[in-house]
């Protein structure tokens, strides 16, 4: 059994495959301490000293007179607020007189097989088989408030999925100004914190520092999970590596504000809480409702990032995308934005779509530009009708003679925006947020429409939806290009104006929910200015996002590196560009630009038809090479052997089947230095006691595989490493192809 109540303890053990987490009732009135987290626990015996309820000032049962000690040291589950716990709250609540004390005691439990969906939110799932969850209800009996807190453990990875659902059973309207996903208190133990930084086109950039007393936190209030932070942050004990060190991650399942913070104590524990931000938010409960907070996920590795890694790798195939695509070869498509930016007409796209079949490639995207008098990026948005002056004959007779040629069709929407410059404004300029008396800040020229408001999303999705009928689209780009500025919902009361970030991206969720309950077979990819709402919710809708507006295959290298630390290969937009790059003018080998790219999705993002020979070949290599390998991309588990981000010189990373009987690993040289040798870098996770045939893929040659002629023993890989040549040249990439012998 996944989790037991152990009466004798007082305790909830929660176990994964390698994981235990310990929660304890304490003192008569029924406290929720956290006990442990961390590697598994064959038995809980004795693990309830942990809890330190004996110590001075503490006393056995927490109802006498040093309260404010014991609440202020207590390690709990869901901290409460104002009424003797000076560190950070979970949860914050204001009643009807003003006062703001609340402390959750336990009323019940329940442990069940499966997992219940969050409404309107995405999360995890699995079947009675896979997980495993137990709810503990506790109340707050002067605000008349219960919470229930979620626990649900899976199988088959070692993750933990958290999330808060609280019911107003009082008579009066509360007023939820803070209700964290979850919380987790544990002694420091010299800890590091993790966090993915950035801003547009250098996304998910790895820092890390050691945490000090006080509080850390990363957090956004952009309305999105953002470019600038990552609803992500780890602990790691000091000198934690790949394979090395313990480590504690908490990532979010959200697409908004959030916050993850790291308190260090006067005691020296540490407490992490993560969940919506609460600045700018506050939720009016009425009598009878309940608001369920988004999901907050934990994992935890005995092993180092690498595991942690494969552990959300895990948790995000099995129990997070939806989509048919999960295990479905996508089609190798061809995106016309960096290749005609607005400048396209209809033919333009059939000769790069003619041109695209030739050499291998499958589906043609038309990006930003088809669509009212979208000529520039400064008006249109909102205005979802095809723009026949640039498409002459219309969408249908585009696709029609695309898919003639043997090519799919996919287009690109930004559904939650509008143009000043557009008809919708003009009619609605009521269903843009602007602040009454104040003038809204635009940012790329546009406004964002108030989807918390149902006629606007319905009457944006009724658009596209009819978009979509009119012809064979099978895929969609839903782009989202503006941060969230001056809230104010004409459809909401005073107080209830704070309930309009969250009700965004309620609003996103439902309009993504349509699109795919109305398109079951679409292939959605989401996008934000690249990757600015790349996160777990959205995997919930997308199988795929795109990941950085900067295609340079050297800039990849980092940020699909630290993409990739938390979300599968297959989920990360990667395409080919031109050089000189546009985003920051460096000239790469094409060659490079296609092993990078295979790495994520895999596409071209160019003018195809004005490829030089040499490269038109190599596209069609590529293509090949994407073929025979997206299996193991998409499938595979993923290992980091070296970081440009760390040693600015070489990265390396590793890919295996399932059955470790194959791999792929790329090696790149970013820069070559004067007077250096080869390297050479330990392979990851192979058979020990089997021989490994070696490939390398050759762009040139008469085979896509050129033998290099050499067979080695796993463990000599594992433990005396590969020789690694240097090569002549800087971003120079090589990708190698083992195969079990038999
Ligand atoms: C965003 C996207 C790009 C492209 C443009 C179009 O920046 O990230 O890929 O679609 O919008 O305006």
């Amino acid at each position: 059994m996944a989790i037991t109540y152990l009466e004798q303890e007082r305790a909830f053990k929660l176990d994964t495959p390698n994981t235990t987490y310990l929660i304890g009732l304490v003192g008569s009135e029924g406290l929720l301490g956290h006990i442990y987290y961390g590697k598994k626990l064959h038995s809980a015996k004795g693990a309830r000293l942990f809890l330190r309820t004996q110590e001075h000032p503490c006393t056995p049962d927490i109802n006498t007179r040093d309260r404010v000690a014991i609440l202020d040291a207590l390690p709990t589950e869901y901290s409460g607020h104002g009424v003797g716990d000076f560190r950070e709250s979970s949860v914050r609540v204001r009643d009807k007189n003003g006062n703001s004390g609340v402390q959750l005691t336990y009323l019940s439990h329940e442990i069940y097989k499966g997992k219940k969906p969050l409404e309107g939110l995405p999360a995890t799932f699995g079947n009675e088989k896979e997980v495993t969850t137990l709810v503990i209800t506790c109340e707050d009996r002067v605000l008349g408030l219960t919470a229930r807190l979620s626990y649900s453990v899976f199988e088959d990875t070692d993750a933990i999925a958290r999330s808060v659902c609280f019911e107003n059973q009082g008579g009066d309207a509360l007023y939820l100004e803070k209700a964290m996903s979850g919380c987790l208190d544990m002694d420091n133990r010299d800890f590091e914190a993790l966090t993915l930084h950035g801003g547009w086109a250098r996304e998910r950039r790895m820092e890390r520092r050691k945490l000090g007393h006080g509080r850390f936190s990363v957090s956004t209030l952009r309305g999105e999970t953002s470019h600038q932070e990552h609803p992500f942050l780890a602990l790691l004990t000091p000198g934690t590596t790949q394979e090395s060190g313990e480590v504690y991650a908490f990532h979010f399942v959200y697409s908004g504000n959030f916050i993850a913070q790291a308190e260090i104590s006067q005691f020296d524990t540490v407490r992490v809480t993560m969940g919506i931000n609460p600045e700018d938010f506050c939720w009016k409960l009425m009598p009878g409702e309940c608001f369920q907070t988004p999901e907050m996920i934990m994992v935890y590795s005995a092993a180092g990032l690498s595991e942690m890694t494969r552990s959300f790798h895990k948790l995000y195939r099995g129990h997070l995308i939806r989509s048919p695509y999960l295990h479905k070869k996508p089609p190798i498509l061809v995106n016309n934005w960096e290749g005609t930016y607005f400048d396209f007409d209809e033919q333009k796209l059939i000769d790069i779509a003619r041109e695209g079949a030739k050499l291998g490639i499958e589906m043609l995207v038309m990006d930003d530009g088809w669509f009212g008098e979208r000529f520039d990026d400064n008006r249109s948005l909102g205005d979802w009708q095809v723009n026949e002056r640039k498409l002459k004959g219309g969408l249908k007779y585009l696709v029609d003679q695309v898919n003639a040629l043997g090519m799919k069709f996919g287009i690109w929407i930004e559904p939650e925006m509008v143009s000043e410059d557009s008809r919708l404004y003009r009619e609605h300029p009521d269903w843009a947020f602007a602040i009454p008396g104040r003038e809204p800040a635009r940012s790329r020229n546009q406004y964002v429409l108030d989807i918390s408001r149902k006629e606007v999303r319905d009457h944006i999705m009724d658009q596209v939806s009819a978009v979509l009928h009119s012809a064979n689209v099978e895929y969609v780009k839903w782009d989202m290009n503006r941060p969230l500025t001056d809230l104010a919902s004409a459809a909401l009361p005073p107080d209830r104006q704070g309930e309009i970030f969250h009700r965004y991206v309620l609003g996103v969720y439902e309009m993504q929910q349509r699109l795919i309950r109305e398109f079951p077979d679409l292939l959605l990819e989401n996008c934000s200015g690249g990757g600015g709402r790349f996160d777990p919710g959205m995997l919930y809708y997308s199988p795929q996002i795109w990941c950085s507006d900067d295609t340079d295959a050297i800039e990849r290298l980092a940020i699909q590196e630290s993409t990739a630390m938390l979300y599968p290969l297959s989920t990360m937009g990667a395409h080919v560009s031109v050089c000189p790059n546009h985003t920051v003018g460096r000239v790469t080998p094409f060659e490079t630009r296609g092993y990078v790219a295979l790495a994520g999705t895999f596409g071209y993002e160019l003018d195809v038809t004005k490829l030089s020979p040499e490269d038109a070949a190599m596209v069609k290599r590529q293509t090949a090479m994407y073929h025979r390998f997206n299996e193991m991309v998409r499938e595979g588990d993923y290992y980091r052997i070296a970081s440009w981000q760390e040693n600015h010189l070489y990265d390396c990373f590793q890919v295996n089947d399932p059955q470790k009987e194959k791999a792929l690993v790329f090696f790149t040289q970013v820069l070559n230095e004067p007077n250096r040798r080869s390297r050479i870098l330990r392979l990851q996770d192979l058979q020990p006691d089997a021989d490994y045939h070696i490939w390398q893929v050759d762009m040139e040659g008469e085979e896509l595989l050129k033998d290099t002629g050499r067979t080695v023993n796993g463990s000599v890989l594992m433990q005396g490493g590969f020789l690694f040549e240097r090569l002549w040249g800087d971003f120079q990439c090589r990708l190698l192809y083992l195969e079990k012998t038999e």
